[in-house]
């Protein structure tokens, strides 16, 4: 462990032990959500049941595209989690989609369907991520102007697909912060208590799917971005084995071969069971490592779990709140009725798992920073911002800048420690591959608690390694919502497997969705019924 990196941690746990409380006695209690009920039921479908209509000619893809921008919409106004859209293209793709499926005859049907998986269907899409002629500012006043050239390639993969994506949705500078505070336009909200965040860096694809605004986002993650934001808005979410998704076209990215094990693209939705498919798409020709076809039977799963991190490093953090934890004994207690083995993982291996993340971070080569990039070793005018930032003066964000200090500084650590923690990382992942084998998984926290106040992720900054990890290590995760807590945020946690097992985790989200629900609305559905 390294002295002065905890010291700090331990220093923001007791700020959070005492500020944090009072935010929530200060801005009472949680209100009735503002979110509309939901009323066309088109919007309530999972992509796998939307497939088969459209198969069958039951739906058109131009009804379907219409009630997700009605939807849209109307909840944007409550949440701000949209850029740009493209509402205009969107319908004339639709309108196009339709009349290749008209014209199929019974053979070419099927050839047509085979060819072009998720014709007539929308997404959206996180602005990082690249969709062509859409910008690509990322929360940056610097980047105001920039408009993506092409898509991504895991964008790319989904409009190959047929795809029609909606909109560009919103992330925090850089995608550098925990909440979504960008320096260009107005905060997004949480749909279940717009006092809170939606989490980041992907909190406008949590926002959006967990208000019920779209069938599916494509995201991104490099140290949780995808996971709290499933989390603090009760939705599912995968984050690949480290490599299998592109990170061509996304922003920010790096040279450094690593980043392209760290950072991956991947899928946000409301519904467990369609993850696979999901991840198979965006995967590209890298979709046959995973094996996908071949099914796995529930009870053949293995489970490990643990409820946080031990020793003094779980001294350190946070620890989960007791309904985060209860989470996870739920889903133990029902997946040993259905066969599982359940056995504790002991968690000394992570004893360095913030060094091991932190140090991670700071060795990535050539990612690009906010000021000065060039000059990266020249401290002064990082820090005359930093003292702008903090009284409010700065055009950069103060969540982006504190992010960025974890860089400028090394986190503390010497280049001969960080070295020494990345060897460890290697020997971790490893031996942890090693524990969970071919049929393990394991359930973790995604985050000590539910979705934090505006302004407060700098007093958890030091829990990221909750998901971070996984990241470094290169292993799938998908978070998997349980639920809500007494105030009515969705609760969680999640399924980690060894490197290509990403299908033990899609079983288990499927498995727990059937049970548990998934998804609940914000607001109860007030169904019309269907034309
Ligand atoms: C961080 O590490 C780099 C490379 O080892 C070194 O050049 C730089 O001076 C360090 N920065 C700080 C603030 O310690
Ligand atoms: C959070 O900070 C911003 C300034 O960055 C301020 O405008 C806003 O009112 C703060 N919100 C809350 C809920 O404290």
């Amino acid at each position: 462990m390294e002295f002065l990196l905890r010291l700090l941690q331990c220093f923001l746990k007791l700020i959070s032990i005492v500020i944090y409380p009072l935010l929530n006695l200060l801005l009472a209690r949680k209100g009735p959500s503002t979110i509309p009920p939901i009323r066309n039921q088109l919007v309530t479908y999972p992509l796998v049941d939307v497939i088969k209509l459209m198969r069958q000619r039951k739906l058109k893809s131009v009804d379907l595209v219409k009630a997700y921008i009605e939807r849209i919409k109307e909840v944007d106004p409550h949440i701000n989690a949209v850029v740009q859209d493209r509402f205009e293209g969107a319908l004339e793709d639709a309108k196009r989609a339709d009349g290749l499926i008209a014209k199929a005859t019974g053979e070419q049907l099927s050839a047509l369907f085979r060819r072009y998986i998720l014709l007539g269907i929308p997404f959206t899409v996180k602005e990082s991520c690249g969709l062509k002629g859409m910008p690509i500012r990322v929360g940056s006043r610097q980047r105001a102007h920039l408009i993506s050239a092409a898509n991504g390639d895991v964008v790319n993969n989904v409009v190959a697909a047929g795809g029609i994506p909606l909109l560009v949705s919103i992330t925090p500078e850089y995608c550098f912060s925990m909440e979504t505070n960008p320096a260009t336009q107005k905060r997004c909200l949480n749909p279940y208590d717009n006092k809170r965040t939606a989490g980041g860096s992907s909190g406008g694809e949590g926002a959006l799917n967990g208000a019920g605004a779209s069938l599916f986002g494509v995201a991104s993650d490099i140290a949780g971005s995808i996971r709290f934001p499933s989390l603090f808005n009760g939705v599912f979410g995968h984050k690949p084995t480290g490599g299998i998704t592109s990170i061509e076209g996304h922003f920010p990215d790096s040279k450094d071969k690593v980043c392209r094990e760290y950072l991956q693209l991947g899928p946000i939705t409301r519904f467990g069971r369609d993850l696979g498919l999901l991840t198979q798409i965006m995967a590209g020709k890298n979709a046959e490592k995973l094996d996908l076809l071949t099914p796995v039977e529930t009870k053949d799963i293995k489970i490990f779990y643990a409820l946080g991190f031990d020793g003094l490093n779980g001294v350190l953090h946070k620890s989960p709140e007791t309904e985060m934890a209860l989470s996870i004994l739920t889903a133990l207690k029902y997946l040993k009725s259905r066969g599982c083995e359940v056995e504790r993982a002991p968690m000394t291996d992570f004893r360095n798992s913030l060094e091991i993340s932190l140090g991670s971070l700071v060795l990535l080569e050539d990612f690009p920073y906010l000021i000065n990039t060039a000059n990266k070793k020249n401290l002064n005018e990082f820090l005359t911002e930093m003292g702008k930032a903090i009284l409010g003066k700065s055009e950069y964000t103060r969540d982006a800048l504190y992010f960025e200090s974890i860089r400028r500084f090394n986190a503390t650590m010497s280049t001969e420690n960080i070295l020494k923690y990345k060897a460890e990382a290697e020997e971790l992942k490893t031996k942890f591959a090693k524990l969970l084998g071919n049929n393990g998984v394991f359930f973790f926290p995604t985050f000590p608690v539910p979705a934090i106040h505006h302004n407060s992720s700098i007093l958890f900054l030091s829990n990221v390694d909750y998901c971070m990890i996984f990241n470094i290590l290169g292993f799938p995760t998908t978070h998997i919502p349980m639920g809500h807590d007494d105030n009515g945020l969705p609760v969680g946690f999640q399924v980690v497997a060894a490197p290509y097992k990403d299908k033990l985790c899609f079983q288990i989200a499927g498995e727990l969705e059937a049970a548990y629900g998934g998804w609940v609305i914000p607001t109860p559905h007030q169904l019309e019924p269907l034309k």
